[in-house]
């Protein structure tokens, strides 16, 4: 079995930033759930799908998909979503989606099939708790509101979206609530899980915590 990694945590709480410099660090691979999510996400919406729609309609679509997760870059039915899901509205359906157990369900067995087997960094918000709920290592980010809202409207600058600071916390706040209180698989810290807040910490100085672990880990 290889070394696994379990990063979760809510939005914005540098999850993304920190699981990929940590696999490059490491030379592991990386995995990020929440980019399959909103991947299927999109793609249910584009099906005329809606959360409210009849699971079995859900399930069916369910199966005729393929999702190939390559270098980061996320396919399904072998196009590419990769930029189309980093907008806001698919944070939000991928939110609205990940309530249903159907989804979830499809989900968790994909993810556990990218990871078996492999040194490999998983970010979520249920990989602690139930995608891979033996991992090596499991680690629990969050940072203040007010720092993801600005992690998060910096990174839609970045790409040359237009949103302003409130909405950027609204989306915040509502895809928090929701994750955190859905039934199936709600966002929590596991009890084994290293919590680390973020808030003021550069990522170099989040890094080192973690490879401390790391190193901790592999030696015991
Ligand atoms: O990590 P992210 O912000 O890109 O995730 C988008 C949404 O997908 C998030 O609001 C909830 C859902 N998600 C989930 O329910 N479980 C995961 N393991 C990852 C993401």
């Amino acid at each position: 079995m290889g070394f696994q990694i379990a990063i979760d945590g809510p939005a914005a709480s540098g999850k993304s930033t920190v699981a990929r410099l940590l696999a490059e660090k490491l030379g592991f691979d990386h995995l990020n759930t929440g980019a399959t999510y909103r991947a299927v996400a999109v793609y249910l919406h584009e099906k005329g799908l809606s959360p409210s729609s009849a699971e079995e309609e859900i399930e069916n679509a369910l199966k005729n998909l393929k999702i190939d997760y390559v270098n980061g870059r996320v396919y399904i039915n072998g196009k590419d979503y990769t930029e189309k899901i980093q907008s806001p509205e698919a944070g939000v359906l991928a939110s609205n989606f990940a309530r249903l157990e159907v989804v979830r369900r499809h989900l968790v067995r994909i993810q556990r099939e990218i990871c078996d087997d492999k040194n490999i960094v998983v970010e979520g918000r249920d990989i602690g708790t139930v995608v891979l709920p033996n991992a090596h290592l499991k680690i629990f980010l969050t940072a203040s509101l007010e720092a993801r809202v600005e992690r998060k409207l910096k990174e839609y600058q970045k790409r040359g979206l237009k949103v302003t600071k409130e909405e950027v916390e609204r989306e915040l706040i509502s895809r928090d609530e929701q994750d955190s209180k859905r039934n199936v698989a709600p966002l929590k810290p596991a009890e084994d899980a290293v919590i680390i807040d973020t808030t003021s910490m550069s990522v170099e100085e989040v890094l080192d915590r973690i490879l401390k672990l790391v190193r901790e880990r592999m030696n015991t």
